[in-house]
């Protein structure tokens, strides 16, 4: 593939993503027995993410997806996030559980988590693919469920982009640093 070649390294193959997707999917499946479960996908990068989670996970479950976007440049975030597409039901009394790409700073899915939380849910809870821990500014927000722990440096594919490209690279990949240096 084209992309390839601006991959320094690849940190996750498509086979260790699958295998723990696997097993996150038997996790919830398990916690959430009974109960009216709703994912909320954050777009754009949980995308992919989403859409594999979901067909690992095998109890009823109803899905829905938020849009947001944090002022700031491509690689830092701000703190400050801005809604570009809101849930299209109400999450009144449902167990809600917010699958997101990337857990980085932690402002993102803190608001998201004030904005969410005033919405009266029966339970909130977070599954992040990836948390980069070491970046925490938010220090209270932990996730129920977590793929896998990483190290600070900036990752595209399976579903993270930079600048919108390498969305679609099937692993997840460390990105040469001249493509953002310049
Ligand atoms: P936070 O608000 O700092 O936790 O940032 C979370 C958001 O920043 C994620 O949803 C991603 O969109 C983006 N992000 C953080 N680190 C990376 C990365 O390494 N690659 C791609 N996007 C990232
Ligand atoms: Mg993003």
């Amino acid at each position: 593939m084209e992309d390839r070649k601006d991959i320094e390294k690849i940190m996750l193959t498509e086979r260790q993503i699958h295998n723990k997707v696997v097993q996150m999917g038997y996790e919830i499946s398990k916690k959430y027995q009974g109960k009216d479960l709703l994912l909320v996908g954050i777009l754009k990068g949980a995308f992919i993410f989403f859409s594999d989670l979901v067909r690992s996970i095998d109890i009823p479950l109803a899905v829905d997806f938020m849009a947001v976007s944090s002022y700031g440049n491509e690689t830092e975030s701000s703190g400050i996030v801005r809604i570009m597409k809101d849930l299209d039901d109400s999450i009144e009394d449902k167990h809600v559980l917010i699958i997101e790409d990337i857990l980085d700073t932690g402002h993102t899915l803190n608001y998201l988590l004030k904005v969410l939380n005033a919405r009266k849910p029966a339970s909130i809870s977070l599954c992040v693919l990836l948390d980069k821990y070491e970046r925490r500014e938010v220090v209270d927000i932990i996730p129920e469920f977590t793929g896998f722990k990483i190290e600070n440096e900036f990752v595209v594919g399976y579903g993270l982009d930079y600048a919108e490209k390498y969305r679609n690279l099937p692993y997840v990949g460390i990105l040469k640093s001249s493509i953002y240096d310049d």
